[in-house]
């Protein structure tokens, strides 16, 4: 059979006969990925065969933010990124850029220059340099991270700081241009977070975002693909299956496809308890992607990581508000650092495959 064939090269079977989730979800024409950073792809060990196994697509999780390789104008390291995509093409795997443009990770020099047409120049050289580089090896590009910020009150919904103010506010269709001359096979994503929740804040992101994006398609802005982050938390928030499969498919009446792009879920609300934790992160995996997965449109899923081992909640890189108070580390992720899969894993499989659970 092909799957016996495809076994040969890169088992789908894992020891015990679990399936892979890169199997699981390509049956159902999902593309299933993870974060990679390029230390990890750097130590031949067993987080990394792991990799190998489950995943069809991997993202650069610092390497290619534009502050992290880029000191001063035109100097840039490219080694981390370069690394990984290497060690992507090396063992058949896509890979997805991220990311393009991001306020937070900005170069100082790029904050101060002194005016808009200058800083105009820097943005389109950046993208150019940086997406001809991997020209025709990215499957998908981020070309802005987190572009819509209610919050700063500006008319548009933009976030002020930094590119609409420093650029002014056709950034973002110059920055989707530039990345389709720089690379035309590359497909074009939008990447936002604070849309999946049954909030005001969330509502009113989403109708920032819709307005957007059908602003950009009557434009004629290669915006191809909306990245809906998804870094959940547990009892934080509540939940609205309606208005979360109405957006989806708002989006996806534009012609623009949805992707899932970072997640994972936080646990500090959780109990200590493993057993009791897990399961609620498994329930958080599971009310989501039931909504997200239901929807055709939905055709790419990453978690933000793949196992507790390495995970940018675990090493306390994000907010203060998602650690947990009693010391503990937190599992936010489908398999726990000893790489042994966790109900979170049972969802993510599940959701994937299309099991759809009643009660
Ligand atoms: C995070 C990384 O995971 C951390 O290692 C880093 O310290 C900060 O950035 N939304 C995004 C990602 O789009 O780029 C962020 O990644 C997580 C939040």
């Amino acid at each position: 059979m092909a799957a016996g064939l495809l076994a040969l090269h890169r088992p789908a079977v894992a020891r015990g006969g679990r399936e892979a989730l890169r199997a699981i979800a390509a049956s159902r024409g999902i593309l299933y990925g993870s974060t990679i950073a390029a230390d990890q792809v750097r130590v031949d060990d067993d987080f990394l065969a792991l990799v190998r196994r489950e995943c069809a697509v991997l993202v650069t999780e610092n390497e290619l933010k534009w502050g992290n390789i880029c000191d001063a104008p035109g100097e840039y390291d490219f080694a981390p990124a370069d690394a990984i995509v290497d060690f992507a093409t090396g063992n058949g795997l896509a890979m997805r850029g991220h990311t393009l443009l991001w306020y937070y990770k900005t170069p100082r020099w790029f904050r101060d220059l002194p005016d808009a047409k200058t800083a105009e120049r820097a943005m389109l050289d950046h993208i150019a340099l940086v997406a001809g580089r991997y020209r025709g090896r990215m499957r998908i590009w981020d070309v802005v991270n987190e572009p819509i910020e209610p919050a700063h009150a500006r008319a548009d919904g933009l976030r002020g700081a930094i590119f609409a103010e420093k650029v002014g506010p056709h950034y973002l269709d110059l920055a989707f241009h530039a990345a389709r001359a720089a690379d035309p096979t590359a497909r074009l994503l939008f990447n936002e977070y604070g849309v999946e929740y049954d909030s005001e804040a969330d509502d009113t992101k989403r109708r920032v975002i819709l307005r957007h994006l059908e602003r950009m398609k009557r434009a004629g802005v290669p915006v191809e693909i909306l990245g809906i982050q998804a870094h959940l938390e547990i009892a934080a928030k509540s939940f609205s299956a309606r208005k979360l499969a109405d957006f989806i498919a708002a989006v996806s009446a534009l012609g623009i496809e949805v992707a899932i792009t970072e997640l994972d879920v936080v646990d500090a609300a959780a109990p200590g308890n493993i057993a009791k934790r897990d399961s609620m992160v498994a329930d958080e995996y599971r009310r989501f992607l039931d909504v997200a997965l239901g929807d055709a449109a939905v055709r790419t899923v990453f978690t933000w990581g793949l196992s507790d081992r390495h995970s940018w909640i675990v090493r306390r890189e994000s907010g203060a508000n998602t650690w947990r108070g009693d010391g503990m580390a937190p599992r936010p992720l489908p398999f726990d650092a000893a790489l042994a899969p966790k109900p979170a894993w049972t969802s993510l499989s599940e959701c994937l495959a299309g099991v759809v659970r009643h009660g």
